[in-house]
């Protein structure tokens, strides 16, 4: 036996704390990592850039680390696409395939539109690939909107093509500016939304505007999402929406300034961006899982920073007005392997249909008839000795909540410990649940996406366990369906 060393226990440290790496979510190689930027498919990849500090796992320098995907499931890491250099910090911003070379950088180049941040000076600027974003350039002509003088916070560019031009998204304050371009490289300012409208507790960050369908797709909106620092519907920052009509130049909102829409309501999911060009036409947005209250001191140790599953957009008319609805991708059934599957049963108190069952990888399926005399039901996941994490539907309340407070590590920041909730009626008398389970992650989409929770968990490895309950009645289980999920590849 040999005495421990000071490199043991960073050893023995370094196991204990990459039992929180995900088996299929994004992380990065090492160090930190904090919003998704650059998304765009082009010729067969999906690529996704991130901000990224190579040298610690806090935020420090800025630079876009960068991987692509063919499935949006397995990555490949690519060297790092955007350096920090005199002129600033590489901040978040998106990224184009210029089809009809209007830069003159060549045909089918990849522009990234960023944001160089500079002693807290923001400009907008470009770099561009002619190699299918293996290498890049920076613009000699940078930047191309200059910092205007009056606004400390002028940055997040999301840029996309909108029938004869380009559209650029700026985050400012409480306000999403609007630019116009033909060339990339001349913007005009054509209109701004916000002052006042939706949650301003915070500052806006990462804005994202498009336009997807309304149910069968007979009628669609545009919707924008954007960042609030602080003030989210889980405490620190969250991610709010607008609904309503975009005419290429500005957007106006067809909801009253007071409502606020938020995209999820559990505390980790941030700054999500959807990606440009994809092949499908679908809408697919992921978002950084953390939260700039506590992102800096969560309990990971060579790494630090997770993305959530890809996330397909729809909208769905309620009887509140039209809401976001948010999808796992389809792409994910690839990582199905063992399959439970239970057919009708009435569950009652104190008995567990699960009893026996274990994953730290799962995927859960199930919906629920509300009966007489429920007042919750819902599953624990990664059960152990003394932790646990619940997902309940409370039938008076009519919330969907997800517990935290005993699901593991909870004491490195304030208010980690909490149960997060969303309101959430039941359609025809049933609540269906879709729950997505990682190493350290649970993602919670109900009545087909209309409301979602999103939350890191921290629990020892060998807390697995899954419980099914109900209480205060019986509750029928229409259906349940559990995947063992395989791992996704990440490879270099
Ligand atoms: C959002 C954000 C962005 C900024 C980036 C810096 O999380 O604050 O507004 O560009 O992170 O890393």
């Amino acid at each position: 036996m040999t005495e421990p060393t000071a490199r043991n226990d960073v050893l023995q440290n370094q196991n204990m704390h990459d039992m929180y790496r995900p088996e299929y979510h994004f992380t990065p190689p090492s160090n930190w990592m904090n919003d998704p930027n650059g998304m765009v498919f082009f010729e067969g990849e999906y690529h996704l850039f991130y901000q990224y500090n190579p040298k610690a796992t806090v935020w420090g320098p800025m630079h876009w680390g960068h991987a692509v995907s063919k499935d949006l499931i397995n990555w490949q890491h690519l060297p790092i696409a955007l350096h920090p250099d005199e002129q600033g910090m590489i901040f978040s911003g998106s990224a184009v395939v210029d089809w009809n070379n209007s830069a003159g950088f060549g045909e089918k180049a990849l522009i990234a539109i960023f944001t160089y941040n500079k002693d807290h000076l923001e400009t907008q600027n470009l770099a561009f690939s002619t190699d299918k974003a293996r290498t890049w350039t920076k613009y000699a002509d940078n930047p191309v909107i200059a910092h205007p003088g009056n606004l400390n916070d002028f940055r997040d560019p999301k840029v996309f093509w909108h029938e004869d031009h380009w559209v650029m998204c700026l985050a400012a304050g409480d306000t999403i500016l609007f630019y116009t371009s033909t060339n990339l490289k001349q913007w005009e300012p054509s209109g701004s939304f916000g002052g006042g409208y939706g949650s301003t507790n915070g500052v806006w960050e990462t804005p994202d505007l498009f336009k997807i369908p309304l149910d069968d797709g007979s009628d669609s909106r545009w919707v924008l999402t954007v960042g609030v620092g602080n003030g989210g519907p889980a405490g620190g920052s969250g991610t709010q929406y607008f609904i309503g009509a975009f005419d290429g130049e500005r957007f106006v909102s067809e909801n009253p300034r007071e409502v606020i829409l938020w995209a999820d309501h559990g505390a980790d999911y941030y700054a999500p961006q959807s990606w440009n060009d994809e092949p499908n036409s679908r809408r697919m947005m992921l978002g950084w899982m953390s939260n700039w209250h506590y992102a800096k001191v969560t309990p990971t140790f060579t790494w630090r920073g997770v993305f959530s599953i890809p996330r397909e957009l729809s909208l769905t008319q309620t009887t509140n007005g039209i809401r976001l609805a948010h999808k796992p991708v389809r792409e994910l059934e690839k990582l199905r392997n063992i399959h439970y599957h239970w057919r009708p049963t009435a569950i009652q108190p104190g008995l567990n249909l699960l009893d026996g069952l274990q994953g730290k990888a799962l995927e859960i399926a199930a919906e629920f008839q509300i009966a007489k005399n429920v007042k919750c039901f819902g599953f624990c996941v990664r059960v152990g000795m003394d932790e646990r994490t619940i997902i309940s539907y409370r039938v008076k309340e009519k919330t969907l909540q997800l517990d935290r407070t005993l699901s593991g590590k909870v004491e490195f920041a304030d208010a980690f410990a909490a149960v997060h909730s969303v309101e959430l009626q039941p359609v025809d008398n049933l609540i269906s649940l879709q729950i997505f389970v990682d190493s350290s992650s649970i993602e919670v989409f109900a009545n087909h996406g209309l409301a979602v929770l999103t939350d890191c968990i921290f629990p020892s490895d060998h807390s697995q366990g899954l419980e099914l309950f109900t209480e205060g009645g019986q509750v029928i289980l229409n259906s349940l369906d559990i995947y063992q999920l395989d791992p996704a590849k990440f490879h270099n």
